[in-house]
Order: C-alpha cells, then structure tokens, then sequence
C-alpha cells in the first residue's frame, strides 16, 4: 500500500506563542473533502526523506480551498516547517481517519488541552452554525501561554450560549490548573462532551462525562509511522459492543472514539 500526496502552497506560516505556529495551505483536493477532527500528514522538505507528519486539521475552507493546522517546533521534521515562506509549496496528504460527528444535544462541554485545542476551533464553530445545542462550554487548558483562546472568544451566535474558560498550569491565566478541574469548578451538568489533548487530561474526561451519564467524543494522539491504516504502530485498544477489548488504530479507525469504549493503559 502506497501514500499519494498532493502539492501544497503556503499561504502563511507565522509563530503565535513560543515554538507554535500557524500555517495555512491552499489544499483545495484535501480542503474540499475534510472532515471536522480529521488530520492530514506534511512531509518536511528535506533530503533526507524524513518521514511525514500527522496534524489534525484546525479549519478547512471548501470554497477557497485553504487548510489551516497548528503545529509546535518540537524536532527535525517541523522546524523544516517553521522556515518555509508564503508560495513556497509542501507536500501533503489526506484528510485522514474519522472525525465527530455532531449530535443534537442540549448543553455541549469541549474540553481542549495544549496542541489538542486546534481541531475544536472548527468543531466549536460548526456546533455554533448548526445550532444543534442551546448551551456551548468551551474549555481551554494549557500549560502556560494561550494560545487561539481568542478566537474561540470571538465566535458570537445570535441563539446559543458559548461561553470560553481558559485554564493554565503555570498560573498565566486566571484559573491556575488543568482544563477538567476548571470543567469541574462550574458544577454543570453536560449532555455531551468533546475533547482532544493529552492522554491523561482525555482519561480525566471521560471518566467526568461518566459520572454525569453523558457521552463523550475524543480524539486520540499516538505516534504514527504509516499513518494510513498498514502498520498497526498506532494501534491501541478499545472495546467492543460486548466489551471485549480490540485493537484499533488510532490513524485509520480514529483519531475520535466514543469516551466510554477507551482503554487507558497506564
Ligand atoms: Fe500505521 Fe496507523 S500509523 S497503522
């Protein structure tokens, strides 16, 4: 099984807080059939034929065509990717795996956590356009800095409720903590809850949506090799209808799950 990528053009790639930047593409093939909480992978632009790089979609605009990702500097591969300029292009492939699906419900939590905030920017969007809720609680924690929380501050409804709570671990924002704490802190009661970020904050998720009998969406993080499905090194259990554990792999199954049927191996 082969990969095939597309030729992307940057269109802007600018730090917003130390080593996290925003880079937005003009993918039309991948822009017009992404998917809400789907990813794609970036090839570093190298000799060296580094192997590509999973991000999950922040926004993807159908009729321009833009792609739009978060990413932190962390290695080889996306410092590449915080040197490219606007027209230069990048090789890119996707959207992949399965995203949320939105539910009619009637008082929605997202909960986010550090590089897993991005893709809940679309998704707060969407639930917002669709009108699907009367009550919108959008949770950000991070460890230090915010970024992207005013953006999510800035989506206004004329029906809904969407209120935004930014939590940080180093005190920089008002509440000094993780995300799930400051959920807690309001004691409200959620229909549904969304969430992407660390394993442990997605662990503390859904064992909260457990104890209000609500469902919860998250996406999982795992590293990838293949990323499409072949390799199985993303692969992590979950359980089935009869509550049997299987193998899934977060790539191709996922990277979103239903809460209740992860397995957190500790
Ligand atoms: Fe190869 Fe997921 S990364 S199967």
């Amino acid at each position: 099984m082969t990969r095939s990528y597309v030729d992307c053009m940057v269109i802007e790639n600018k730090e917003i807080s130390a080593n996290i930047f925003d880079m937005r593409l003009k993918c039309p093939s991948i822009a017009s059939a992404a998917q809400i909480g789907q990813f794609i992978t970036l090839y570093p632009p190298s000799e060296k034929n580094l192997m590509p790089r999973p991000f999950s979609v922040c926004d993807a605009n159908k009729k321009t065509g833009a792609l739009r990702i978060i990413y932190e500097v962390k290695g080889a591969g996306t410092k590449l990717f915080s040197k490219l300029a606007p027209r230069e292009t990048i090789k890119a492939s996707g959207p992949m795996g399965n995203g949320y699906k939105i539910n009619q419900k009637d008082n929605i939590a997202i909960i986010g956590g550090g590089l897993g905030i991005p893709p809940l920017l679309w998704l707060t969007k969407s639930i917002v356009e669709q009108n699907v809720n009367s009550s919108l609680d959008v949770f950000l924690g991070y460890k230090d800095k915010a970024f992207l929380a005013e953006e999510f501050i800035k989506i206004k409804s004329g029906y809904n409720d969407v209120s935004v709570y930014v939590a940080s671990e180093s005190g920089a924002a008002p509440f000094r903590g993780n995300v799930v704490e400051r959920a807690k802190s309001l004691g409200k009661k959620y229909d549904a809850i969304y969430s992407c970020g660390p394993k442990p904050a997605l662990k503390a998720v859904v064992e909260y949506a457990k104890s209000m009998g609500a469902p919860s969406y998250i996406s999982l993080e795992e590293k990838m090799a293949c990323g499409f499905g072949a390799c199985y090194g993303c692969a992590v259990r979950i359980k089935s209808d009869n509550q049997e554990s299987l193998y899934k792999r977060v790539c191709k199954d996922g990277p979103v799950f239903e809460g209740e049927r992860a397995i957190f191996d500790d």
